[in-house]
């Protein structure tokens, strides 16, 4: 069984990642993480607290972490998750907060009681950079880092860059300079993986509570990508990254090389670009019916 560690900017992509993750028994959640990202620190702390007691894993460790990135300014995702995050989904007070520990000296605990977990990445990468900067050590804990992030074709956010590597390109910089093997899930990859609220629909994903649930989180998205692309779709980045992890034979095409993060102010500012070298293996597609297979198990939670 995998050991893994959640950092999440929970948003209703991540929401349905933290599904994926919890109801199969490949991997074992230790802990979350909260980072700013598609919506405030606070707000992603709370859904996450609310989420986690719905899925019946109210007993898993929450840690708030950072409120900002290394040196940009926040950026958040607008619309695309609702005002709340979670498609404006209301779930019940959890009734209890996050852990007094900080949220690096929770990774540091976790990792030093599981040497050689995974650290699954689902939002900007600034608490693993500030994580890796307070505790070196962590480069010899940590098995692996695998980032949903980057687009080595046409971005999300800008024509260039993709959300998350856009909202923090200096911590992905801080992860790249490590030494911790890197799996980076590209928005490439979520792309290719579209589908449309119908298929979603005719799947079967909402034929149970659990189901349901995730189902219903992902109507501002379909709005969102209709307002957009003109077609009620998803593109599933997160749950992508997190089924990759529970199967990672179930990638179609990966790509060894160096990643080159663009940290200027420039309107390519976040950009990803692949160079020559071998630092990052990064997953490009990843096959449809497998995936389907993984997603649907989310409706025998709870
Ligand atoms: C990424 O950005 C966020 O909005 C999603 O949760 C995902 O992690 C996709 O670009
Ligand atoms: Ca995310």
């Amino acid at each position: 069984m995998k050991e893994i560690l959640i950092d999440t900017d929970c948003g209703v992509d991540d929401a349905a990642a933290i599904g994926i993750a919890l109801a199969h028994s490949e991997v074992n959640v230790l802990g979350i993480t909260t980072v700013n990202g598609n919506v405030g620190v606070a707000q992603v702390t709370e859904n996450v607290l609310r989420l986690m007691p719905v899925l019946g894993r109210g007993d898993i460790p929450v840690f708030r972490g950072a409120s900002r990135p290394l040196i940009a300014q926040p950026h958040h995702a607008g619309g695309i998750h609702g005002h709340n995050g979670l498609g404006d989904v209301q779930l019940p007070d959890a009734g209890k907060t996050f852990e007094s520990a900080g949220f690096a000296e929770g990774i540091l605990r976790l990792a030093r009681e599981h040497p050689g977990l995974t650290l699954v990445a689902l939002g900007p990468l600034t608490n693993v950079a500030i994580a890796l900067n307070l505790y070196p050590e962590l480069e010899e804990l940590f098995g692996e880092i695998v980032s949903m992030g980057g687009a080595l074709g046409r971005g999300n956010i800008t024509q260039y860059a993709e959300f998350n590597y856009f909202v923090d390109p200096e911590s992905v910089q801080v992860v790249l300079e490590s030494k911790v093997p890197l799996t980076v899930v590209t928005w490439d990859a979520a792309v290719k993986m579209a589908h449309s609220e119908e298929e979603i629909r005719a799947l079967g994903l909402g034929d149970s509570k659990a189901g349901k649930l995730f189902f219903d989180m992902h109507q501002p998205v379909f709005a969102y990508i209709e307002k957009s692309y003109g077609s009620r779709m998803a593109m599933f980045p997160d749950p992508l990254t997190m089924a990759y992890v529970v199967n990672p034979s179930i990638a179609r095409e990966e790509l060894r090389g160096d990643l080159k993060m663009e940290l200027t102010g420039s309107p390519r500012r976040g950009a990803s670009v692949r160079q020559k070298g071998e630092r990052v293996k990064l997953i490009m597609e990843i096959d449809k019916g497998e995936f389907q297979s993984i997603l649907l198990r989310i409706r025998n939670l709870a």
